[in-house]
């Protein structure tokens, strides 16, 4: 459908006239044809043009306060609608997506995408499926997919403010990474909330309400007693569906513990290290309870000396901050967590640790020795096994408020850098197919290379100036989008994403994860069903055959 005309072009930006009655919105993909090229253009801004004198505009102006009709003498060429578009893609005759290299002629027609369009633009050319292209605030039957093969190893970004929907992302994301048949991708994540596994809130739904779950899921929690299956029970349209989930105790052996594990935090200055490495030669196994509970004057002697009563102290406070109540991170535990863990993500596992009342110091440890030995598996195999390390899924590590480990502040000390686990992933995850997603609501305090790095881009609404600003500066294709990105809704994003093959910023509405929940549930409700009359009939058949 033609929507208007060009009527200024510079560079690769465009200015058309609308056609009267037609609707056009901001972030809107369209289309000009020229010969055999269709150039795709994303409309960025609106303008009036108004070739009316002062006087005429104060003198209209007044009759319509006046409540009088305003007649307008040749309207049509003296005040009309235009909008701004910047072209983005080029589609060939071959009708391959590339980097535009032309601009149309002045008085092109603007038209709107048709289905061969959107086929020919391959946003749907990944195996993770997670939203609809959207046409301003609408969705379109075109589904947006991301190759996770490419997504995974270059990290992904997920910025948007709180209610925003980068909760409801993850589980769009688990559930297209459990929905892939052969297990080629796994997926960590610490789920503060509790809002993953049974939904958050009445009428919501989890990962476990997915058939999916049996085979696929991993749930950790302190609701399970032991490394088992747990049931999982409710009702849907009328039926009872019952579900079998791999689950294990949400509890760390402190024994387990290796000095890496605290040091990878980042929290620890480089005489605090010392410390840690040195405990762990001197005590062995027991090094981690020996310093938190033997007296510092005790620990002072039996290290000879060798470090400052201070550090000491200072230390045996980082560390009890770290391991909480014991509630987690507990003496005395028959089984491995930590090992079950990456085992589950050798095995294309979307890890779920439900860990509602953790506390801020008990995650990081958490997040930080799975992830660290996450990490050191991956790393270890490919040196040592590669044609094992090859059979490994792509394993995407979710880390909720990135900035707390990605932020200047967290990355510096003095003027120095210190590491933390997903610094290394962001910088050396890429050659071992471990990637992580950084979700957080401030993408302003991120360092800038961690948001390059991240080829992924999942931009949900995101009002503050800062925040965005960084997001467009450190990004390809986000030039012309600050309006668009400042006029987003709740599960409203732009994806850039050239990892999948994306080549411009495509808006795109995230499905809703219940639509897709309850689409599944319907779909086994049916299955179900039908199974049953086939049942039926086999029974019927043989009844007669006898
Ligand atoms: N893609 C979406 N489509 C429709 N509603 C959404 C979408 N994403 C999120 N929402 C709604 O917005 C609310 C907040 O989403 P949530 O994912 O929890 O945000 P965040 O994690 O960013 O705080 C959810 O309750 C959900 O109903
Ligand atoms: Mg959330």
């Amino acid at each position: 459908m033609e929507v208007g005309t060009v009527v200024w072009v510079k560079g690769l930006k465009l200015r058309f006239r609308l056609r009267r009655g037609a609707r056009v919105s901001r972030g809107q993909l369209l289309k000009v044809r020229v010969s055999d090229v269709r150039l795709v253009l994303r409309v960025v801004d609106f303008e009036p043009v108004v070739l009316l004198s002062p006087s005429e505009v104060a003198r209209l102006s007044k009759r319509v306060e006046e409540g009088r009709e305003v007649v307008v003498l040749d309207r049509d060429v003296r005040l009309y609608d235009t909008a701004v578009g910047v072209v983005v893609v080029e589609v060939g005759e071959d009708g391959v997506p590339r980097g535009p290299s032309c601009a149309p002629p002045l008085f092109s027609a603007v038209e709107t995408l048709d289905e061969d369009d959107l086929r020919d633009l391959n946003l749907d050319g990944g195996d993770l499926r997670i939203g609809y292209l959207r046409v301003g605030h609408a969705a379109t039957d075109a589904v947006v997919s991301l190759r996770g093969d490419r997504v995974i190893p270059h990290h992904v970004l997920v910025s948007g403010v709180t209610g925003s929907g980068k909760s409801n992302f993850g589980k769009v994301l688990a559930y297209a990474v459990m929905s892939v048949e052969e297990p080629r991708y796994s997926l960590v994540l610490f789920d503060c909330e509790s809002e993953y596994f049974l939904g958050g809130s009445l009428g919501s739904l989890g990962l476990a309400h997915l058939p999916q779950a049996e085979e696929r899921l991993f749930y950790v929690s302190s609701s399970v007693d032991e490394a088992s299956r747990v049931r999982v029970t409710f009702e849907f349209n009328g039926a009872t569906v019952a579900r079998s989930i791999l689950a294990h105790p949400l509890e760390v052996d402190v024994r387990r513990l290796h000095p890496l594990d605290f040091i990878m935090t980042g929290e620890f200055s480089a005489p605090q290290e010392e410390l840690l490495w040195l405990a762990w030669r001197t005590f062995g196994d027991d090094w981690l309870p020996t310093l938190l509970d033997m007296p510092s004057s005790a620990l002072y002697s039996r290290l000879r000396k060798m470090v400052h009563r201070n550090t000491i102290n200072t230390v045996k406070r980082k560390l009890r901050h770290m391991l909480g109540d014991g509630h987690i991170f507990k003496e005395g535990c028959e089984t491995d967590l930590l090992r079950a863990a990456v085992s589950a993500v050798a095995r294309g596992k979307v890890v779920l640790f439900d860990i509602p009342h953790a506390s801020e110091g008990e995650e990081k440890l958490l997040s930080v020795a799975v992830a660290r030995r996450i990490f050191r598996a991956y790393e270890r195999l490919k040196k040592r096994a590669p044609e094992e390390w090859e059979r490994l899924p792509y394993v995407l590590i979710a880390v909720e408020e990135a900035h707390r480990y990605l932020s200047k502040d967290a990355l510096t000390q003095h003027g120095e850098v210190r590491e933390n686990i997903f610094s290394v992933i962001s910088k050396r995850g890429r050659k071992y197919k471990v990637g992580a997603m950084y979700i957080t609501q401030m993408p302003g305090d991120l360092m800038e290379p961690v948001i390059r790095q991240a080829l992924t881009k999942v931009i949900l609404p995101l009002p503050t100036r800062p925040d965005y600003l960084k997001v467009i500066q450190y990004s390809p294709y986000l030039e012309d989008a600050e309006d668009e990105i400042k006029t987003l809704d709740r599960g409203e994003a732009l994806i850039v994403s050239p990892a999948s093959g994306l080549r411009f910023a495509v808006p795109v509405k995230i499905f809703l994860f219940e639509d897709l929940a309850r689409a599944e549930l319907a779909r086994e409700l049916r299955l179900r069903a039908s199974a049953r009359a086939g049942a039926r009939r086999r029974v019927r058949d043989e009844v007669w055959a006898v």
